[in-house]
């Protein structure tokens, strides 16, 4: 029998009416754009996908895009990117406006390692420890990526939040008034930014949420200058130190340039470590012909190799390391909440509640006015 008219499989027929539903997604979205004009706008970061991010008005990394959206004059501000990030553009725009996340499943793992209760328990734990109010002698640094209560947590015990770019800046204005610090929910951050001012590895210990006092006793707790939660980003968990030894075996001129979520054998192994913005400056930056193995999320490691075909851009890692969780906003997504909007319908509205809101800005506000 003559091979024509073969059947897909079904799998196969699924992804192909998937391709095309979202072909004209991208249809959809430029006519319902059109029609709400100035009244959205879209913010978008680095690791979203090309047929999402195309139609941002604004990309960046955590800190530019939470700047941005406290700037924003629209009614209604869309955010490609993820909860905890839509959470903090509820916190910083003006009541008047609405802050729409395409897909409410687009969390983050790594900010789901914290949670209030936890927090709490391990703030009163620090007490007894320290014989009194931990306030007196620990500074709360929330990472961005975290629920907007624990922001309000911080705010509330006169903390900062930080973002990849600032948290040399942070911790430093953390010392500046206190002895300690209790940094969640990224370890490698916190370990990664220590490091690099000199604090050395031993007096930054591990609090393991799941034990009590943290797993930690009272003497390294007391000598401790920073506290580092337990959590870890898995996209960047799975950068290894073996990966720069191979690109740097096979291309010895090679530049390493991570992400700070990365861990510390990786970060410690690279040549260059920072944001999202501040990877694609770098990048941006460097003369035709250079070199370049990315440890970051394999989106925005893609465009920007078509973006700079002049220079050989790879990769850490020799599998995908995908933010599965952003990857969930689809065009179709998109389309359905702008279209939503056009008949004067908001789904998927973030809506911090007044109470957090009020104390989470405290420690936005700070995090924004303290110098990089
Ligand atoms: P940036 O602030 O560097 O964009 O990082 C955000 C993030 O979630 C990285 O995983
Ligand atoms: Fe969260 Fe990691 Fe995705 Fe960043 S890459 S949003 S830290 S899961």
């Amino acid at each position: 029998m003559a091979a024509t008219n073969l059947a897909f499989p079904e799998e196969s027929a699924a992804e192909a009416t998937l391709i095309e539903q979202e072909e004209a997604a991208i249809e959809r979205i430029k006519r319902a754009r059109q029609i709400l004009g100035e009244d959205v706008v879209i913010l978008g970061h680095h690791y979203q996908r090309d047929e999402v991010v195309q139609f941002a008005d604004f990309t960046g990394d955590s800190y530019q895009l939470s700047k941005e959206g406290a700037k924003v004059n629209a009614k209604y501000i869309v955010f490609a990117g993820v909860h905890f990030m839509a959470e903090s553009a509820d916190i910083l725009s003006r009541d008047d406006q609405v802050v729409i996340l395409p897909n409410l499943k687009a969390g983050c793992s790594m900010a789901d390692m914290a949670n209030l209760e936890q927090v709490l328990t391990a703030w009163a734990e620090l007490e007894d420890v320290l014989m009194a109010d931990p306030a007196q002698h620990i500074m709360p640094i929330t990472y961005m990526n975290s629920a907007a209560n624990l922001k309000a947590f911080v705010g509330e015990h006169d903390g900062t939040v930080c973002t990849s770019s600032n948290a040399e800046g942070a911790l430093n204005w953390a010392f500046a008034q206190r002895e300690k610090v209790f940094f969640f929910p990224d370890q490698h951050l916190g370990r990664n930014t220590g490091k690099a001012m000199g604090i050395p590895l031993e007096q930054m210990v591990l609090w393991d949420p799941f034990q009590p006092y943290g797993g930690l006793t009272d003497e390294q707790i007391l000598n401790a200058r920073i506290i580092l939660w337990q959590g870890h980003c898995s996209v960047h968990q799975q950068f290894r130190p073996e990966h720069v030894d191979l690109w740097r075996k096979h291309h010895p001129d090679i530049r390493v340039i991570v992400h700070p979520e990365c861990m510390r054998e990786v970060v410690d192994k690279a040549d260059d470590v920072g944001s999202t913005a501040y990877i694609i400056k770098q990048v941006e930056a460097a003369a035709p012909g250079t070199k370049w193995a990315i440890g970051t999320e394999i989106h925005m490691v893609n465009r920007l190799k078509q973006e700079h075909p002049e220079q050989m851009i790879q990769l850490l890692s020799p599998f995908a390391c995908l933010c599965s969780t952003m990857y969930r906003i689809s065009p179709l997504d998109l389309a359905n909440v702008l279209e939503n909007l056009v008949e004067g319908r908001v789904i998927n509205p973030i809506v911090v509640p007044d109470d957090v809101k009020q104390k989470a800005k405290l420690a936005l506000d700070r995090m924004l006015s303290i110098p990089k």
